[in-house]
């Protein structure tokens, strides 16, 4: 079996890994793994940009309060100080590594709007940040000779005591990690993958749900590796919906920009009157889990399919040249947005929770650290304030080299590590099994894990998901990996997580809403809702 042995093994090729990557590769060789062609990821599609404190009218001080206050108490303050802080510095260094970000006719940036930012403060490349972002960063990894790419590359497992020849993990014992068994997808191989340092980057997990803004890729495989192999898990329940997808049966839930209510947009029902000042004094930009519970209830009260954002009443030309891509997808559904309101229904966005992370980014595995949105580093609480998610992943990356480029150098050797065993699996061609079991899993957490829960449906949902992780888990003992297997097996583990972490809070807050507890209780729950596989003993 093949062995890839260097100092930094990171899994994802998105804005977290590859920013990592550029600071990583001055102090050691750099292997990226990624599951498709490298430019596919969440960061790829983002569209309203990155929060930052620019504008002389704002400052750090609002930037913290905002997010504070989205976050519904669970914030880490801490973490929040240091994003908000941080973010202008790495931002200089996105635009260093060639980033070109919309500027104003006074050449200072175009500072954008969102929803819960009492200032303007989102910097944007038009509605295409991400992609600018993403092309840069794969511009400028290229360059550099420290740092190579691998497409097609999954990881499977997270090589820790588990996997060793030796196999004995004493009761107590801290856990170590020495990189991942990886699956070549193309030459269906499987190769282990060293490093004295492992970056999980792996994204989040909308695919878990039916409707869904993520691409394909994010499945919560950071996640799911990461609970089986014993890390702690974090907040998984708060789990965010985009309230304005595009509403349209050929759309897949492609996301229009909050920027467009940023920039006048008003929500609408079908009668053509506002609803949004009903639920929060600042109407259309409320922050995003009170705008999206106020959608799903309007819709359940009046038995209609979406609502509509309005913008028909902005300039048209400079509503087409600062949302070309939205424009351009809209018209190609026979929409012009700049004559017509955009019908939109929620859909699930952007995870809040996951592999709990310190502010050095390191977990509670020792060598495996994990930022960006994979991980639960304590700055979006019970609810993430918009364009906080790019910024996340940018300065706790740099947080995280920070601390990995000293771990590095006292890691001199590897233990006895296993080789990936797959003897008595068979390559079954049961596609329909793996089809079939994704569309259940995201059915029935789209239709008992939603936006309103209650008791009675995550208790059926939890029953559900048992069975079908048992299933799985049946087959995946006899058959050969591929990549539709093991992503399946990773939703089903972060569906139940979901699931669990959403039953054990028994309130609501943020992005957790349940009926059973319809109002928040800090008196017993300001707390993370913490999830560990097992008892062996985890970090610090
Ligand atoms: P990603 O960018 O998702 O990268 C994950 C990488 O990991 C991918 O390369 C993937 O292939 C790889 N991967 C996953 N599993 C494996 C595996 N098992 N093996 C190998 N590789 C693996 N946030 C903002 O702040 N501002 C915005 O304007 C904004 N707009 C958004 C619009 C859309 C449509 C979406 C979906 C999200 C948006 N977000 C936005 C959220 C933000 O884009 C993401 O949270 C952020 O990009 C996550 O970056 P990341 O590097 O952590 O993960
Ligand atoms: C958007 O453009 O609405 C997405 C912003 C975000 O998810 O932060």
């Amino acid at each position: 079996m093949k062995t890839i042995q260097n100092e930094f093994l990171i899994i994802g090729s998105g804005i977290a890994g590859l920013s990592f990557a550029l600071k990583a590769a001055e102090h050691g060789s750099v292997a990226i793994i990624t599951k498709k062609e490298k430019a596919e990821s969440n960061t790829n599609y983002a569209q309203g940009g990155i929060a930052a404190v620019f504008s002389p009218d704002d400052s750090i001080k609002y930037h913290l309060k905002d997010t504070l206050s989205a976050g519904a108490g669970l914030c880490h303050p801490e973490a929040v100080q240091l994003l908000v802080e941080q973010g202008p510095n790495r931002i200089k260094e996105l635009i260093d590594w060639g980033v070109e970000f919309s500027k104003s006719s006074d050449n200072s940036f175009d500072l954008g709007r969102e929803g819960g930012h009492s200032k303007n403060r989102i910097i944007h490349a038009k509605d295409y940040t991400g992609s600018a972002v993403e092309s840069a960063l794969l511009s400028a990894t290229k360059r550099h000779p420290n740092i190579r790419i691998y497409e097609n590359h999954s990881a499977i497992e997270l090589i820790t005591e588990h996997h060793l020849r030796q196999r004995s993990i004493p009761a107590g014992s801290l856990l170590h990690c020495w990189g991942a068994y990886v699956l070549n997808e193309e030459e269906r191989q499987i190769i282990t993958f060293l490093a004295k340092a492992t970056i999980l980057a792996t994204g989040g997990c909308g695919q878990v749900y039916y409707h869904t803004t993520n691409p394909r890729i994010a499945t919560g495989d950071g996640v799911a590796m990461s609970y089986r192999a014993g890390a702690v898990i974090a907040n998984m329940e708060f789990m965010q919906f985009h309230p304005t997808t595009l509403y349209h049966p050929q759309a897949e839930s492609f996301l229009i920009s909050e920027a467009v209510r940023g920039f006048g947009g008003i929500l609408r029902l079908g009668d053509g009157s506002s609803f949004m000042e009903k639920y929060h004094p600042m109407a259309s930009l409320a922050p995003r889990d009170i705008v999206a519970q106020a959608i799903d209830a309007e819709l359940k009260i009046r038995g209609e399919e979406c609502v509509y954002l309005d913008i028909t009443h902005i300039d048209s030309d400079a509503v087409k040249a600062r949302f070309p891509r939205i424009y351009e997808k809209c018209l190609s559904f026979n929409i012009d947005i700049t004559k017509h309101p955009i019908p939109v229904v929620p859909a699930a966005h952007y995870a809040c929770g996951g592999v709990q992370s310190d502010i050095k980014g390191r977990t509670s595995i020792i060598g495996l650290y994990a930022f960006g949105e994979v991980a639960h580093t304590g700055v979006h609480g019970a609810n993430r304030l918009a364009s906080n998610s790019l910024l996340e992943a940018l300065v706790f990356s740099h947080e995280a080299i920070c601390d990995a480029k000293n771990f590095v150098k006292t890691v001199t050797a590897f233990p006895d590590i296993a080789e990936w065993d797959d003897s008595g699996t068979f390559n079954h061609e049961e596609w329909i099994l793996i089809s079939h079991d994704k569309i259940e899993i995201q059915q029935l957490m789209w239709d008992y894990v939603g936006i309103v829960r209650s008791n009675l449906r995550l208790n059926r949902a939890l029953r559900r998901i048992k069975l079908i992780i048992n299933e799985i888990e049946r087959f995946y003992k006899k058959t050969k990996i591929t990549q539709g297997l093991l992503e399946l097996r990773n939703l089903a583990y972060v569906a139940m997580l979901i699931i669990e972490s959403a039953l054990r809070r028994k309130e609501s807050r943020g992005l957790h809403y349940t009926t059973d507890y319809p109002h928040r209780n800090d008196r017993y729950w300001l707390k993370d809702t913490i999830v560990v596989r097992n008892s062996q003993k985890t970090g610090e």
